[in-house]
């Protein structure tokens, strides 16, 4: 069996090849086009492996994909390759229309093109795996929970263009019979992790004792899936899951963004002391996002009912593994901080 992934070098993306690596017999190609968000350091621990090959493309060049295809003729493809920084999306939206929606829309010609050309074994056997996000069904207030027939209302660009790309997914299924599925999951956080995102930035600024930006009042709500448990519910959807069909993954784990960042502060304070007082100090409240979501939750009941997916470890477990990797990971995170993205404020529509 062969996967195609495209985003590998990506925080997701790394996540999933290293577990295609690790705990299938799987051969995997990383295709990526190497963005400031992909590092091909995150794949080091499996790239060696005779079964791991990596391809520099962008999605949307159609000549490049075509011609991987030929060469690679994979089994299955799963999509990550993506913009996938809301902030960035606020403040320049243009890479995220090319990426998100043009690129899926190359990545979904060529597989059909390829798919055409298979015996009819190999075709009923094929998949496309377009991985999306919660953010297509827009926001919650206090209660509910987003299932897989929840109505699409993206709020920020980058949300609107992954929810475009799933409608492209969807009819490419429909129309041409692609054997393609879709999965949307709620937020992740982990090892490898670009510090733009909330946890990793939080868990960098602590140790560096800088102010922790917490956007409005902190009382969001997101719900956190620890990416390994991600990888592990991904290779569940893209080998058993049923084309046509899409499948909500989430962590069953809601936190409003001061409870995550406070609960960074609390671990850090018994792992690493700051002279005096508590990391929760340092919680600055700032302007708040444009257009900010209010709440996100995940109904799992269908990947966990039909597919035995349930996450392996709670909030608490994977935050403190996740303090502890950035601990001894500096090195991974201040090669960013230095060339590619150095903390300041993103998301204020500043210029747009
Ligand atoms: P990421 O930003 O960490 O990684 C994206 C990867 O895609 C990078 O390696 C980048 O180099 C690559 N890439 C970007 N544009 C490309 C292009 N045009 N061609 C080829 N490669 C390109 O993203 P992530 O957080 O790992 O997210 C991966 C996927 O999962 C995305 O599709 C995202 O929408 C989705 N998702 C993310 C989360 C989350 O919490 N991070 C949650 C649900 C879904
Ligand atoms: O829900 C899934 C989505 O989760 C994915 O599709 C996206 O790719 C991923 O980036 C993530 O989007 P969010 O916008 O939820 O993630 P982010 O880490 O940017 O922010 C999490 C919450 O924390 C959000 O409510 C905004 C807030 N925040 C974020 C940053 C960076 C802060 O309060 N302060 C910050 O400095």
């Amino acid at each position: 069996m062969k996967f195609l992934v495209t985003g590998g070098a990506g925080f997701i993306g790394s996540a999933l090849v290293r577990h295609l690596i690790g705990a299938s017999d799987a051969a995997v190609v990383n295709v990526d086009k190497l963005t400031y968000a992909g590092d091909l350091r995150s794949v080091a621990s499996v790239s060696r492996d005779p079964r791991y090959s990596f391809e520099q493309a962008d999605i949307c060049d159609a000549a490049a994909i075509a011609g991987i295809f030929r060469r690679q003729r994979p089994d299955i493809v799963m999509n990550l390759a993506a913009e996938s920084h809301v902030d960035r999306s606020i403040d320049g939206p243009a890479g995220f229309v090319a990426t998100n929606i043009v690129g899926t829309y190359v990545l979904l010609e060529a597989s059909l093109a390829y798919w055409r050309t298979l015996d009819p074994a190999k075709q009923a056997a094929f998949r496309f795996h377009h991985v999306s996000t919660d953010e297509v069904f827009g926001a919650l207030e206090e209660t509910g929970a987003f299932n897989e027939d929840s109505p699409y209302r993206p709020n920020s660009p980058y949300a609107a263009s992954k929810a475009s790309s799933d409608h492209l997914v969807r009819a490419w299924h429909r129309t041409y019979g692609l054997p393609a599925l879709i999965s949307n999951c709620s937020n992740n956080y982990g090892p490898y992790q670009f510090p733009e995102k909330l946890v990793p930035l939080m868990i960098i600024n602590c140790l560096a004792e800088r102010p922790l930006p917490v956007y409005g009042r902190g009382e969001n709500v997101r719900d956190w899936l620890y990416v390994e448990d991600h990888a592990r519910a991904l290779y569940r959807v893209a080998t058993a899951g049923r084309p046509g069909s899409s499948y909500n993954v989430g962590g069953r784990s809601e936190r409003s963004n001061l409870q995550v960042v406070k609960a960074i502060c609390a671990q850090l304070d018994a792992l690493r002391p700051r002279r005096r007082g508590s990391y929760a100090e340092l919680i600055t409240f700032v302007d708040d996002r444009p257009g900010h979501d209010f709440r996100y939750a995940i109904d799992a009941a269908r990947v966990e009912r039909e597919l035995g997916f349930v996450p392996s470890v709670d909030f608490e477990t994977g935050l403190g593994r996740t303090i502890e990797w950035y601990i001894a990971n500096e090195e991974w995170w201040r090669a960013h901080l230095e060339t590619r993205y150095a903390g300041e404020r993103l998301g204020l529509a500043a210029g747009h």
